[in-house]
């Protein structure tokens, strides 16, 4: 089963021990989840004002290039989006950090992607069964192939109300791709470069890409599958700090309000165990390449 393995790091950018380093990448690539219970996002007394519900507007993330140049999703004033840039990127920078230094094999490798601000309550939010992350499911962006890289996210409960955020871990990314495997349908040939040309997709879907895609809408479709899947409940509670690679870890975000995020992207060839990439689970279970 996934588990949550808590490490005692206490400082965003402090050097961290080989030995604690070696027991992180080998608990991340075994499709654990790395939990700093310890480590706090601090937000100034400024910025509590930001916290507020309904700061998010119609829009349920507020979200940050990669660049940390352009915001998107936050309503109210020049001043109020300034101070909302600020500390979406003071934590896209401590998340670099803090994943350069604990994940040092990585480092070279390591493309930093969208920070989000999450300041909606999850539990009773009404959404499309695809859109909804109540049910189990492993990430991809279906407007973004990453043909096989692997989405690595940093996560931070920063609730002022000292509530936990609430998620549910299903089973282990081998065992899903087992159950599904056969189900999956094969890749139309030709449709991959039909939805680029369309800008459906910012880059041709490889064969990963579309079986990946497949398996989170199966996996969400199949209410038997949510209700009676190995899973457990897991509450990170306020000040909590966690990272999971969330294209293999099978999850759902039951609950909560107010949580940073920032993804990164990896090749997997800076895996310590490459074997543990979705990628090459798939391609053991299809027998072929598919990126
Ligand atoms: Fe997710």
């Amino acid at each position: 089963m996934t588990e949550v393995v808590s490490l005692p790091l206490t400082a965003w950018k402090d050097t961290i021990e080989a030995g604690v380093q070696a027991r992180g990448i080998a608990a991340l690539e075994a499709g654990n989840v790395l939990a700093f219970p310890d480590l706090r996002f601090e937000i100034d007394e400024l910025e509590l004002d930001l916290l507020a519900p309904r700061v998010g507007g119609k829009s349920k993330n507020i979200s940050l290039s990669p660049r940390g140049d352009a915001l998107k999703g936050v309503e109210g004033d020049e001043a109020r989006a300034r101070q909302m840039q600020a500390m979406v990127g003071r934590f896209a920078d401590f998340a670099e950090t803090l994943t350069r230094n604990l994940l040092q094999p990585y480092a070279g490798s390591l493309q930093r992607a969208r920070t989000s601000f999450r300041p909606e309550e999850i539990a009773g939010r009404q959404s499309s069964w695809r859109k909804d992350d109540t049910r189990l499911h492993v990430d991809n962006f279906p407007s973004s192939p990453t043909r096989g890289k692997r989405i690595l996210r940093v996560f931070a409960n920063i609730n002022p109300q000292g509530e936990p955020r609430c998620w549910r871990l299903g089973e282990p990314f081998e065992q899903l791709a087992h159950r599904y495997a056969k189900a999956l349908p094969k890749p139309v040939w030709g449709s991959a470069t039909v939805l680029n040309a369309l800008g459906i997709t910012k880059a041709p879907r490889s064969a990963y890409d579309h079986y990946m895609l497949h398996l989170h809408d199966h996996m969400k479709a199949d209410q038997a599958y949510q209700d009676t899947a190995p899973q457990s409940v897991y509450e990170f509670q306020a000040g909590t700090t966690w990272m999971v690679f969330t294209d293999q870890v099978s999850h759902a975000a039951t609950g909560g309000r107010c949580a940073l995020e920032q993804t990164f992207l990896l090749p997997i060839d800076a895996m310590q165990d490459i074997e543990r990439a979705p990628l090459r689970v798939l391609e053991r279970l299809m027998e072929r390449k598919l990126a």
